[in-house]
């Protein structure tokens, strides 16, 4: 029985702001479990739901130094379907009302979390053969897991992994203070380690410091190797391409299930879709005050509102594709000026578009599953799972062709009826305009076409089945 530890800084049901929460929750239960153990350990957030941290049971705790500074570690434990689950307490560092601040802080934060995971192993007499890192805020363990061999038996021969769910987050700050908070010594802090452009880089040590690295689709292992795409790391990425790979994600297919969804209007399946989807649709525009047409095309967006989704293309051209005959409905949260244009356009349009300024589960699935087509003109996307929830929702997507996006959604082909979307290439508002255009004019006049489109993508498969196994071969290979 191989022992795996996921270390991560979010995972669903407990805390969640993104992606990264729901491959940490749902892919730990995929992995055969004759072969392999998999537990996940999280920082316990004060902003967590009460009714997860009462469910939560005091393991230990000790005292752990931090260079100079002395900090408190607990341990919770809680079993949820299957897992077990491991939550770092520390209230210094883990309250406020959410998991990521200001970087200042979260530099220490981290720093505090991925020191505090391992020295809590020993203590509770749970040696992995393998810890699988997630993202920047886990880049240390790698270099403290390094750091520890050398006068600890306990940690020798314990490898990493570290996928990298999104590399624009690094988690920089300038040398001298993340010496001082981390105590790891100056030899950690050359330009073949830690630094990168002069300050220390929490990412780049936890992929110089990892066994082997991945990424979230095959196209994002690829981009990230050329300036456009490598966030500055482009040179770090070919260094270490032999040791990077990228696994596609999945998502939870009974969580997003639409025969089974408690939070949708109508259930519906491969067979009913046609019949059945559409009353998702009317219940929807009644409840948000759109007009009720079950005809109307409507393309959702649920999405953080960052630079990175391509919301710029859409500001370009709302005003034009808001002359067509459909709605739009976006549920987001984020930056103001991306919160603010959306608010603007529900404003101007109040029969076309529903701007949803707030996070919700139930909501996100009533979109996934009342939607015709989904829309996610991103700039870059290491792998994105919106759209894989559309496609299990028989919801249209139209996307960029990049990362994990080209990867997922096959481009409509009219001639050959094949494909489960519709994309486009270039960074570019007109040819994301031509996409959605394309697209209704399929909805509209070849009816019969498009419900084929619905149906091969509610055909694919983008559960944990198939990435589980490849998780599973590079555990093996190492
Ligand atoms: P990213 O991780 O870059 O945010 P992904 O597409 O991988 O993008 O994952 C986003 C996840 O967050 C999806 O599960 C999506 O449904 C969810 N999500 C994003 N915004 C909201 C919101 N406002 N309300 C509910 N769910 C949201
Ligand atoms: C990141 C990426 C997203 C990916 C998610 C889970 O947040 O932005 O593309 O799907 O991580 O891996």
């Amino acid at each position: 029985m191989k022992k795996i530890l996921f270390i991560a800084s979010e995972s669903v049901p407990f805390i969640k702001t993104g992606g990264l929460a729901d491959v940490v929750g749902s892919l730990p239960k995929y992995f055969n479990s004759k072969e392999y153990e998999v537990r996940v350990m999280l920082p316990k957030y004060a902003c967590m739901k009460e009714e997860w941290k009462e469910k939560m049971e005091y393991s230990l705790h000790f005292y752990m130094d931090l260079n100079w500074r002395q900090q408190y570690v607990g341990i919770l434990t809680m079993q949820y379907e299957g897992i077990t689950f491991y939550f770092v307490d520390n209230e210094y560092y883990f309250n406020g009302p959410k998991p990521y601040g200001d970087v200042a802080y979260d530099i220490e934060k981290f720093a505090f979390f991925s020191k505090a995971s391992l020295s809590a192993l020993p203590l509770l007499g749970y040696r992995p053969d393998i810890i699988h890192c997630h993202d920047w805020q886990t880049g240390l363990v790698p270099v403290y897991l390094d750091n520890f061999r050398y006068g600890n038996e306990f940690f020798r021969g314990i490898k990493t992994v570290f996928t990298i769910h999104n590399l624009k987050f690094q988690g920089i700050w300038d040398k001298k203070t993340v010496r001082d908070i981390t105590g790891l010594p100056e030899y950690y802090f050359a330009p073949d380690k830690m630094e990168a452009y002069k300050d220390a880089n929490f990412l780049k040590g936890g992929i110089v410091y990892s066994d082997r690295v991945t990424t979230v689709s095959n196209t994002y292992a690829e981009e990230i190797k050329m300036p456009f795409y490598g966030e500055k790391l482009d040179g770090l990425m070919n260094a270490r391409a032999n040791c990077l790979s990228g696994i596609v994600n999945g998502i939870d297919y009974e969580d997003f299930n639409p025969e089974t969804d408690p939070h949708i209007a109508r259930n519906y399946n491969l067979e009913t879709f046609r019949k059945e989807k559409v009353k998702n649709k009317t219940a929807l525009q009644e409840e948000l005050g759109l007009e009720k047409n079950p005809h109307t095309m409507m393309i959702g967006v649920v999405s953080r509102l960052t630079d990175q989704k391509g919301f710029d293309l859409i500001d370009c051209v709302m005003d034009e594709l808001c002359q067509d005959a459909i709605q739009i409905v976006v549920l987001g949260t984020g930056e103001e000026q991306y919160e603010n244009m959306f608010r603007h356009f529900a404003w101007k349009y109040p029969d076309k578009v529903a701007a949803l300024i707030y996070y919700s589960e139930p909501m996100s699935h009533k979109i996934y599953a009342s939607c015709d087509a989904f829309l996610m003109p991103s700039l870059f996307e290491p792998c994105g799972l919106s759209q894989l929830m559309s496609l299990r929702y028989g919801t249209v997507p139209i996307v960029r062709e990049t990362g994990g996006l080209k990867d997922t959604v096959e481009p409509y082909n009219e001639y050959e009826k094949t494909g489960t979307g519709f994309s486009f290439m270039n960074y570019n508002a007109h040819e994301m305009m031509a996409s959605v255009r394309y697209a209704e004019q399929i909805y509209y006049d070849r009816k019969r076409d498009w419900n084929k489109i619905v149906e091969r993508g509610m055909q694919k498969d983008f559960s944990w089945k198939n990435s589980a196994r490849l998780y599973e071969k590079l555990y093996e290979s190492m």
